[in-house]
């Protein structure tokens, strides 16, 4: 049966990690996967995971099943983290482990079509690539605007605004909580309110994406627009990842969170949230979860995980500042930058000025132009901007 199958290209995203490992020139500069890496250009495991790893070496006393939605303590220490402690919104949430935010995403996209007659999804782009597959192969019908010009440099607000005017009921509308993948453009919160009226006012449903929080200006400020999103709306759907905020790339560790509009509602939508993910992969791994919960638990492993935190924002920002320094080199103004959030940056660049990047320089980047900024440092930026300007010329 196999032969029917076609050999698919790589993933944009993923396939560039064998091919930045098969170059053997030294000077090779990885911008490609949204992963943090330090000054030295490695990705740590945190310190605050490595003690909570060591506690649950010594305390867990089993491995048996927890349920489909996973670690109960989990959900209860993430919950309060991203909504705060408003007994009001914590009895119309519905949590349920996921792995990763992708699978999140999955649940949350399957769940809204159990709920409506041939749901759309209406998804800003650019937007991360895996976001138009996942989303579409859940069943929903994937409807697209220009969210973000790459040539200007800029959100289509406008843009934005007329096609969410088209969204009918039971439409879920899909947002970044912070750090937008791939333009680091946020909308402001004045911005983000008026499209959270709209999209209310029709009953639609926000998905929030919320997998970069506390790289762009801190946990609690990262939050701010995911909140104003909640306490404006009667339902939502909120996919949480560890992925990034606790480099936890591949222990798969997230969460989907169901905003209902009344506690009536929180027992019929756990139940399929459960049976959704049952239906999937049964439950989700655990070892993420504990890593996850202990820190959250332990005051001074908290403390320290946030310290963490902080520490690789900032290196991304002083990244970030440094190359919107050098302001315009042909057509691509980095100035723009400085205004932006989060890991990464889109530059107007063509697919063939990507692939020059990386044939002439040995620079990889996701081929929309998306720069990582995890992977420049103080070395490596003149390089990349003199690289710039040769494939711009
Ligand atoms: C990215 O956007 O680079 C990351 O989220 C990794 C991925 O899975 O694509």
């Amino acid at each position: 049966m196999f032969e029917v199958l076609k050999e698919l290209p790589s993933d944009s995203v993923l396939g560039l990690i064998k091919l930045y490992a098969a170059d053997t020139n030294p000077n090779k500069v990885d911008l490609g996967v949204g992963v943090y890496k330090d000054e030295q250009g490695k990705t740590p495991v945190m310190a605050a995971v490595k003690l909570a790893e060591s506690q649950i070496l010594k305390s867990e006393v089993s491995k048996t099943y927890f349920g489909s939605d996973g670690n109960a303590a989990f959900l209860d220490a993430i919950a309060p983290l991203i909504f705060g402690d408003d007994p009001a919104i914590a009895q119309r949430i519905v949590g349920c482990q996921t792995v990763g935010g992708s699978g999140a995403l999955q649940i949350a996209a399957k769940l809204a079509v159990s709920c409506a007659d041939a749901p759309a999804i209406w998804v800003g782009t650019p937007t991360w690539p895996n976001h138009l597959p996942l989303l579409g192969a859940s069943g929903l019908e994937v409807r697209t605007y220009e969210y973000y010009n790459q040539t200007t440099q800029k959100i289509n607000f406008v843009s934005m605004l007329e096609a969410l005017s088209k969204g009918r009921a039971g439409d879920l509308v899909l947002l970044h909580a912070c750090c937008h993948n791939p333009t680091g453009a946020d909308l402001d919160l004045e911005e983000l309110a008026e499209v959270v009226d709209l999209i209310s006012a029709k009953g639609m449903v926000p998905l929030i994406d919320a997998a970069y929080l506390g790289l762009g200006s801190g946990f609690d400020q990262d939050l701010q627009a995911l909140q104003l999103v909640v306490s404006r709306v009667p339902e939502a759907l909120v996919a949480f990842s560890c992925s990034k905020n606790f480099g936890l790339y591949r222990e798969r560790i997230g969460a989907l969170f169901v905003l209902t509009e009344s506690p009536a509602s929180t027992g019929p939508v756990k139940s399929h949230v459960q049976h959704l993910a049952r239906t999937v992969y049964s439950t989700p791994p655990n070892h993420g979860a504990a890593i996850v919960t202990a820190i959250l638990v332990d005051p001074a492993m908290k403390k320290l995980w946030l310290a963490e935190l902080k520490a690789s924002t900032a290196r991304l920002n002083a990244m970030r500042a440094n190359l919107a320094s050098y302001g315009r080199v042909g057509q691509i103004d980095l100035g723009a930058l400085a205004s932006q959030k989060g890991m990464f940056a889109l530059l107007p660049l063509s697919v063939e000025q990507v692939s020059r990047l990386k044939d002439d320089f040995s620079i990889y980047m996701a081929p929309s132009g998306r720069v990582n900024l995890a992977g420049l440092n103080e070395d490596n930026i003149p390089h990349f901007v003199s690289a710039l300007s040769a494939v711009l010329a």
